[in-house]
């Protein structure tokens, strides 16, 4: 099936050709799983620590069921090409018509006036040849400023090889998500666990659990997010742990570990895509359908972000689920929804993720019972090469970082991680000297990282297809989460030093 087109297959030609390919194939993947999801809802596993305070399915994830076969007989070309959106290309694909939209690049988005955001703006063609620099570390201005000064860029540097291996196992650490236990889940191969970031200039120091723990006392870190904000939450509360068995405070609204030695709290809070999201039906959308104000922020977690010291966002990926675009009280466009191709969107998936990034952060900043350090990760990249999640797109076989003649680029990623910096370099302009924000840039870092998800080792059943068939179809498998232990815990890293830096700098 060439439906998914290669997500970023290197022989196609620098043009929009591969932008196309990959975000068609991602939103041909997210169509799967959104349907796949109604059926087979994955829910979030962990052994007894957690409360289940996940609202949502995991993304990204394929499934492993006989279900998916249903769907794939079910759903044919024609209606997959039908919902295909291409979201950063200058046509949004129509199959069956010419239709043309051409995608508003030139919007402005006034955070600082009155807090509308004013989209009235004139059509451009979109400069296809926009190259993104990530190799120098796009960490924005800001309080990154101050971040920057005060140490070398902790985003620039290589993978290296550390026999030191990783602060914990699967089996010292209780709360990890069963689907992040690689090795649990009898995957093969273990050296993937022993790379280091080196960032070139400097040292990224190794995660010293009592030190966190000394720079947070009597303080909350909160993670607020999607999947990749658990992920990041287990990886740090699994460092910890090593150091100190925390008492488990949560509840069904949030995660929440208490570290009694230094009154330091973690708490976790889902949100998917951080702005306000209704299911009431708006306008000429339907009731039942996500719709998101793109210029509110979501308020489910504000009232615990006052008495947050620390608040690490993550965000992204549902951009490419199914969702209503709303802007001003006013339907500006939709992913995976649009009931009347003859009227154009004012705007595709990656530019509401970036204004969703600036209303967060603009709210952030304006907040006066807020004075916390707001840490942006940024986009996590995913690894389903040569297609998507059901076309051919795999991450098994990889046991190592890629070198640089091996990384794959995915425009659709690079897309995603400019918009994010644009939406926080235009959220963060309103900032007081009071405001402490950093960027986490750890897209580039991890684009090398293929063989850090757990694949088609994501459950623990002894049954579970974890090679090619004899037709070359991939087993089912996760290349968007990260293993634990593996490299997403040299994000704790980041975030040790970013917050060191910080205190620091405000010491000063
Ligand atoms: C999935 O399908 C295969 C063959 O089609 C079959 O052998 C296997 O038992 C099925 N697995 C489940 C969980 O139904
Ligand atoms: C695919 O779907 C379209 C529209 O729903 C239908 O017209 C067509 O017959 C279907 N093709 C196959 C092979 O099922
Ligand atoms: C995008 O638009 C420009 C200008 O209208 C055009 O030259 C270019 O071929 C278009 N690209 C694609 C892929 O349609
Ligand atoms: C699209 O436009 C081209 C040229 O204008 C025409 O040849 C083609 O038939 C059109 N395709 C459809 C599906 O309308
Ligand atoms: C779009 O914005 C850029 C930079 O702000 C500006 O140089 C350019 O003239 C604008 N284009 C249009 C069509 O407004
Ligand atoms: C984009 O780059 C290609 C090859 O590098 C070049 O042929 C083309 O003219 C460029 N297009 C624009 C609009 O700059
Ligand atoms: C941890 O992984 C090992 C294989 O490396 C496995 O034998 C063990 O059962 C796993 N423990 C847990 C708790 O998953
Ligand atoms: C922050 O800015 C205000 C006004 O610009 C100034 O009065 C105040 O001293 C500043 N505070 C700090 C800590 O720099």
């Amino acid at each position: 099936m060439r439906l998914g087109s290669p997500k970023s297959v290197p022989t196609y030609p620098k043009t929009v050709l591969p932008i196309a390919a990959s975000v068609g194939g991602l939103a041909l993947f997210l169509i799967f799983a959104s349907l796949l999801l109604v059926y087979q809802p994955i829910g979030t596993k962990v052994s007894g620590y957690f409360y289940n305070v996940d609202q949502a399915p995991e993304i990204g994830v394929s499934s492993s069921n006989n279900k998916t076969n249903v769907f794939e007989n079910r759903v044919n070309d024609t209606d997959i090409k039908r919902k295909i959106e291409y979201s950063s290309t200058n046509k949004t694909f129509d199959s069956g018509t010419n239709t043309t939209v051409n995608l508003v690049t030139n919007k402005t988005v006034d955070l600082d006036a009155s807090e509308t955001i004013d989209l009235d703006t004139k059509s451009v063609e979109i400069d296809t040849n926009k190259t993104i620099d990530l190799g120098t570390s796009k960490t924005a201005d800001s309080g990154a400023k101050k971040i920057v000064d005060s140490g070398c860029d902790l985003y620039h540097g290589n993978w290296v090889h550390d026999p030191a291996g990783p602060l914990y196992s699967n089996n010292s650490c209780p709360v990890l998500t069963q689907m992040q236990n690689c090795q649990g889940n009898g995957r093969p191969d273990k050296d993937y666990e022993n790379y280091r970031w080196k960032p070139t200039k400097c040292q990224l120091p190794r995660f010293d659990p009592r030190k966190f723990l000394e720079l947070m006392r009597g303080m909350t870190l909160a993670f607020i997010g999607d999947s990749v904000a658990r992920n990041q939450m287990e990886s740090l509360l699994c460092m910890l742990w090593q150091a100190e068995v925390p008492v488990n405070r949560g509840n069904k609204r949030m995660q929440r570990y208490y570290f009694r030695s230094t009154s330091t709290t973690i708490i976790r809070i889902w949100s998917s895509w951080l702005v306000h999201r209704t299911t009431e039906k708006f306008d000429f959308a339907p009731e039942g359908v996500d719709k998101l104000h793109l210029d509110a922020p979501d308020e489910t977690f504000m009232d615990v972000i006052p008495t947050t010291d620390v608040l690490v966002l993550s965000s992204g990926h549902w951009f490419a689920k199914q969702s209503v675009y709303i802007l001003n009280n006013e339907i500006v466009g939709g992913q995976l929804w649009w009931p009347d191709n003859t009227q154009k969107k004012k705007i595709d998936s990656t530019e509401a993720f970036e204004i969703s990034v600036a209303t967060i952060m603009s709210s952030l900043v304006t907040n006066p019972d807020y004075q916390g350090l707001t840490v942006v990760r940024s986009y996590s990249p995913d690894h389903y090469e040569g297609g998507t999640w059901n076309t051919g797109g795999s991450c098994t076989g990889k046991v190592k970082p890629a070198t640089d003649g091996e990384l794959v680029e995915s425009e659709f990623t690079n897309t995603m991680h400019d918009k994010q910096v644009s939406g926080f370099n235009r959220g963060i302009k309103k900032k007081t000297n009071k405001s402490r924000v950093a960027f986490m840039d750890i897209t580039k870092p991890f684009s090398y990282r293929h063989d850090g998800h757990p694949g088609p080792y994501r459950s623990p059943d002894p049954n579970k297809i974890t090679k090619r068939g004899p037709d070359g179809r991939p087993p089912p498998q996760d290349c968007l989460h990260w293993c634990m232990p593996g490299p997403v815990d040299t994000w704790n890293e980041f975030l040790l030093e970013t917050i060191r830096r910080d205190f620091e700098a405000r010491d000063l």
